[in-house]
C-alpha cells in the first residue's frame, strides 16, 4: 500500500500515528496521538475507523495510557483498567475494540504474577499491542488468499462503506481479496456505494482503490438495486463490526438492505472479517449493541445544512444482516459456507495438531 492508516512510531515510549480519515480524500494528513484522550477522540470522531483499526488503536491507546506511571505494579494495573474502561466507551459496536482491550488486560493479569517490575510490565504491554498490529496485517493477507476464489474474472463487485486498507493495518478485509486479485492481473470493476451519512464509500473506498489502480465506479446508495438488476454485479462483499454465534452480522447501516437486494437478484453476498470480529458470547444479532450517532451527521454535510432546522433524526451507524442472507464469511482461517451456528462453531473448533 502507498499509505498506512495506523502505525506506532518508536518503542514503548513512542506514539500512535494515524491518517486523519475525516479529511480524506481532499487531504492526506497524518495525526500523531500521544495521549489516551486523543486516541478516544480519534476513535469517537472516526479519524481512525473500521473494526480492525479501532482494535489496534485501542491496544496502543492502552499503551499510551500507562506511559509515565511508575508508582508500582498494582498502581499500573489499576491505571490500565481505568484506561481500558475509558477507551471502551468510545464506540460500542465493533467488538474488535473490546477484544483488544480485554486481551491487554488479560495478559497483564498473567504477567503481574511473574514480575512486579513496572518497566518490564510496560514493555510487555507495548509488545502485546505490536503483536495485535502484526496479527492484523497477517489477517489481511490470509483473508486476501482465502477470498480470492470468489472474485469474478471480468465481473463486477459491489461493496459498502470501507473495509479496506484504511480500516485495518494493511489490505483490509472485504477489499483484501480484490487487492490480491488485482496483483494477479485479474480484471474486474468495483462499484462503491457512497455510504451515507458519512460517505466512507465515496471518500475512502473510492480513494484507496484508485490509489491502487483498481477500476472503481462510485454510486449513490439508492443506485444499488439498479446496478444489480442490470446484471453488473457478480459479487457483493462487505466487512463486519460484530458477528454473533449464529452468523448474524452487524456492519455499516445499509448493509442489510444490500443483502436483501443481492438475495432478490440471486447474487452471492459475502462478509469478510477476522476472528476478532466474532462475538460468540452473543446468541443472535438481536443482542449486538448498535451505535446511535448525532443528528448533525444526517442534517448536515461538510458543515452545510441539508434539512430544515429542528427536524427529528434517526441515525443508527450499523444494521444487522441475518445469517440466512449471507452466502459465506471469509476469515483468516478459511471460508464459512453456509453460515449458521454449526458451521461457525466448527470453524473455531481447535484444530488437531494446533
Ligand atoms: O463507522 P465506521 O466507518 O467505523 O464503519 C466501518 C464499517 O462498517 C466497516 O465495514 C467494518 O468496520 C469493517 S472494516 C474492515
Amino acid at each position: 500500500m502507498k499509505f498506512r492508516a495506523i502505525e506506532w512510531i518508536g518503542e514503548a515510549n513512542g506514539f500512535l500515528r494515524i491518517i486523519d480519515q475525516t479529511l480524506l480524500p481532499s487531504q492526506v494528513a497524518y495525526l500523531d496521538l500521544r495521549t489516551v484522550e486523543e486516541v478516544w477522540e480519534a476513535i469517537r470522531s472516526l479519524r481512525v475507523r473500521g473494526a480492525p483499526a479501532i482494535g489496534v488503536a485501542a491496544a496502543f491507546g492502552a499503551v499510551l495510557g500507562v506511559q509515565g506511571v511508575d508508582s508500582g505494579a498494582i498502581a499500573l494495573g489499576s491505571r490500565l483498567a481505568r484506561v481500558c474502561d475509558y477507551l471502551g466507551t468510545s464506540r460500542p459496536t465493533a467488538v474488535n475494540l473490546f477484544y483488544a482491550l480485554d486481551r491487554m488486560q488479560g495478559r497483564f493479569q498473567r504477567w503481574i504474577e511473574e514480575t512486579q517490575n513496572v518497566e518490564e510490565l510496560r514493555q510487555r504491554l507495548w509488545r502485546e499491542a505490536v503483536t495485535i498490529w502484526d496479527e492484523d496485517r497477517a489477517m489481511c493477507r490470509a483473508i486476501a488468499e482465502n477470498g480470492l476464489e470468489i472474485v469474478p474474472e471480468g465481473g463486477g463487485v459491489l461493496t459498502h462503506c470501507n473495509a479496506g486498507a484504511l480500516a485495518t493495518s494493511e489490505w483490509g478485509t472485504a477489499l483484501a481479496p480484490l487487492y490480491r486479485a488485482h496483483q494477479l492481473v485479474r480484471k474486474f470493476t468495483v462499484y462503491a456505494d457512497e455510504t451515507r451519512p458519512l460517505l466512507q464509500g465515496a471518500r475512502l473506498t473510492a480513494w484507496e482503490l484508485m490509489q491502487a489502480g483498481i477500476d472503481v465506479v462510485l454510486i449513490c446508495d439508492n443506485m444499488a438495486a439498479t446496478v444489480l438488476r442490470e446484471g453488473r454485479i457478480q459479487l457483493v462483499i462487505v466487512g463486519a463490526d460484530r458477528i454473533a454465534a449464529n452468523g448474524d452480522t452487524a456492519n455499516k447501516i445499509g448493509t442489510y438492505g444490500l443483502a436483501l437486494l443481492a438475495h432478490a437478484h440471486g447474487v452471492p453476498f459475502y462478509v469478510a472479517a477476522p476472528s476478532s470480529t466474532f462475538d460468540l458470547s452473543l446468541n443472535t444479532g438481536e443482542e449486538i449493541p448498535i451505535e446511535q450517532r448525532g443528528e448533525n451527521e444526517v442534517t448536515h454535510l461538510f458543515g452545510r445544512s441539508l434539512a430544515p432546522a429542528g427536524v427529528r433524526v434517526f441515525n443508527p451507524a450499523f444494521d444487522v444482516t441475518p445469517h440466512r442472507l449471507i452466502t459465506g464469511i471469509v476469515t483468516e482461517r478459511g471460508m464459512i459456507r453456509p453460515v449458521d451456528r454449526c458451521t461457525i462453531r466448527a470453524h473455531f473448533q481447535p484444530r488437531l495438531g494446533s
